[in-house]
């Protein structure tokens, strides 16, 4: 894809901010290995799309938020496979972080990654200020209190879980991040574009749950089966396999039909259908039956 070698170099110049001299080595190490390789980079492929839609494609200002947005989840990936969380070996088939480093170094690299994407918008925004607060509040949003991905972990503490609520603020809230992120760094409205961060990442949850229990270690890059092992309050043991892909069929319908019109949609209609049978193929639904 187009989109794929600047966000690799966004990604490249933030992270490398962080080898300068006087970094711990190996706080620098963790830092870059939670980055690279990637994984789906789908948040932001998804950003980049929405800013050309938008009327600004290839624009740096995009492809800074976009790697902000990729940071903040590369970040929650760091501190939820931590022992304290989903106690996850693996990530992106190969050791999680805090497995090929430690548990200290985990939780700090997670730490330090968040503090980067907020560092990285500053920078890259340093010539267009006045965009620059509606990114930081959307970024701030997607991943702190009351309703960002911190929350939606949080859920996981408390004694009972609102599910919709659970899924929405652990992965629908970066998405809209992402949605939203790419219509304000084109200095869009960014009103329009809401709905589909919503619906897309309430859907990817679903089929993250699904493919917990459907898929294998290889094929998921991290353990699988996990969910049921840990007892958490996921969509199959709300809905089962087929109540959970008949909910995501629906939110991916949706996430389509709210594309506004632009010069782009039929792209990001492509990119939600592709996204879709990526994470939900035939061969993997066929092992419900
Ligand atoms: C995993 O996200 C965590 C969820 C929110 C489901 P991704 O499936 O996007 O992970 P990577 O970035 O591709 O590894
Ligand atoms: C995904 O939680 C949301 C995050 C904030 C990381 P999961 O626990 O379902 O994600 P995976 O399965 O570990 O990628
Ligand atoms: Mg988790
Ligand atoms: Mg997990």
């Amino acid at each position: 894809m187009e989109s794929a070698s600047g966000i690799e170099a966004a990604l490249e110049t933030a992270v490398a901010s962080c080898d300068a001299l006087g970094c711990p080595p190996r706080l620098a190490a963790a830092i870059r290995y939670a980055v690279f390789p990637g994984g789906a980079r789908i948040r932001p492929r998804l950003c980049l799309a929405i800013a050309a839609g938008c009327g600004e494609p290839n624009s740096p200002l995009a492809e800074a938020t976009a790697a902000s947005i990729e940071l903040l989840h590369c970040a929650s990936l760091v501190h939820d496979d931590l022992p304290c969380f989903d106690d996850a070996a693996t990530r992106r088939n190969r050791p999680s972080v805090h497995r090929a480093f430690d548990e200290r170094i985990a939780l700090l690299a997670g730490d330090a990654l968040i503090v980067l994407a907020f560092q990285n918008v500053a920078r890259a925004y340093a010539g267009a200020p006045e965009r620059l607060a509606g990114i930081v509040l959307a970024l701030a949003r997607a991943v702190g209190a009351p309703g960002g991905l911190v929350a939606g972990q949080a859920w996981e503490c408390e004694a009972t879980t609102p599910l919709e609520e659970y899924r929405r603020q652990k992965t629908g809230a970066l998405f809209i991040a992402a949605t939203v992120g790419g219509a304000l760094s084109a200095g869009a409205d960014p009103a329009p574009w809401r709905l589909l961060g919503e619906r897309l990442g309430e859907a990817y949850q679903l089929a993250d749950d699904v493919r917990d229990a459907l898929g294998t270690d290889d094929e998921l890059g991290k353990p699988a089966g996990r969910d049921a092992e840990l007892g958490r309050p996921t969509a199959l043991a709300e809905l089962g396999v087929h109540g959970a892909v008949r909910h995501f069929e629906r939110l991916i319908a949706e996430a389509a039909a709210s594309i506004p019109a632009c010069p782009g949609a039929e792209f990001l209609r492509e990119l939600v259908d592709l996204e879709a049978q990526r994470l939900l193929p035939p061969s993997l639904l066929q092992r419900a039956a």
